[in-house]
């Protein structure tokens, strides 16, 4: 329905949602899953729209509007057709971090509490994981599945099983949204938690790319030493915030660490913070 704009024209007018899933739910006996588009600002309000029309489930997310690129030759967008383009719908991967979060903001409201169906960019028993713990109680799978076959199924379900054996949970309904409530807002996060990178010259390669990303752009916290007859960089530790880029950046497994310096003081979020309590 994309072509009419029907999609886009239910799913981002909540007040569509819910009145297309009544009309649904008035003349159907099975039970209506409301798939949710990613494409609005806030998941939450479309989520209790089709909740309030009578929904038995949300899934979601379906793809996000997208113009995968130009091709600078010819200056036509992709896909070309016929000289002219439109967006597509980016899935895959790549979407993961958006469909975590929206999933895990529906289960954290307090006023949604119907079952969630996880989809975006799951190609292992690990992202499924990963959405049953913020609160998927079922997962969806159409871009892996497309491009390695049903077979990746399979093994999904394998390595979730030997998961939750290890785990010595005894159904995957124990992992459902066993993580939700390890989301919070940024306010309420703890100031007092203080974390230094770590160079480990026994695996660093000399690359400097934790210098560069940290100079150029970060919180210019490294500075150079001579050890062992080789220079390396060095977390200047006064300086450095914790915020993990030059871990990110690095290529050599185990040269940067993160580790914990705060003497475990009691948490104090930034309200408590600048409330002065
Ligand atoms: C080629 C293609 C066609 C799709 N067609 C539909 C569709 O007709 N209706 C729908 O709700 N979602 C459709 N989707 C979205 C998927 O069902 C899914 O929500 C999305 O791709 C994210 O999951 P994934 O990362 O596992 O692909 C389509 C996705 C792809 C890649």
């Amino acid at each position: 329905m994309s072509e009419r704009g029907m999609g886009a024209a239910m799913g981002q007018v909540p007040e569509y949602t819910c009145m297309v899933t009544e009309w649904v739910k008035e003349v159907s006996d099975l039970p209506v899953i409301v798939k949710l588009t990613p494409n609005v600002t806030h998941i939450v309000p479309p989520g209790k729209a089709a909740q309030k029309g009578g929904a038995d489930a949300v899934s979601l997310i379906n793809t996000i509007n997208s113009i995968m690129g130009v091709d600078v030759e010819t200056m036509i967008p992709y896909p070309n057709v016929n000289g002219m383009a439109a967006h597509g719908g980016y899935c895959g991967t790549a979407v993961k971090p958006i469909a975590l979060n929206m999933v895990s903001e529906l289960a954290r409201d307090a006023e949604f509490n119907i079952p969630i169906s996880g989809i975006g960019g799951i190609n292992t028993w690990r992202d499924a994981v990963e959405f049953m713990l913020l609160g998927a109680g079922n997962v969806q799978v159409c871009t892996a599945v497309m491009h390695y076959g049903y077979r990746i199924v399979e093994d999904m379900i394998d390595g979730l099983n030997a998961y939750l054996d290890e785990k010595g949970f005894a159904s995957v309904n124990d992992i459902i949204g066993k993580s939700v409530n390890r989301v919070t807002d940024w306010g309420n996060l703890d100031l007092n938690y203080d974390v230094k990178a770590h160079v480990n010259e026994e695996h660093c390669i000399r690359c400097n790319l934790c210098y560069v990303a940290c100079e150029d752009g970060a919180h210019q916290s490294f500075e150079f030493v001579e050890s062992n007859g080789h220079r390396y960089p060095r977390v200047i530790e006064a300086e450095c915030v914790g915020c993990n880029l030059c871990a990110l950046v690095c290529p050599s497994p185990g040269a940067i660490t993160m580790e914990r310096r705060d003497d475990g003081t009691e948490p104090q979020t930034w309200k408590q913070r600048t409330q002065g309590n």
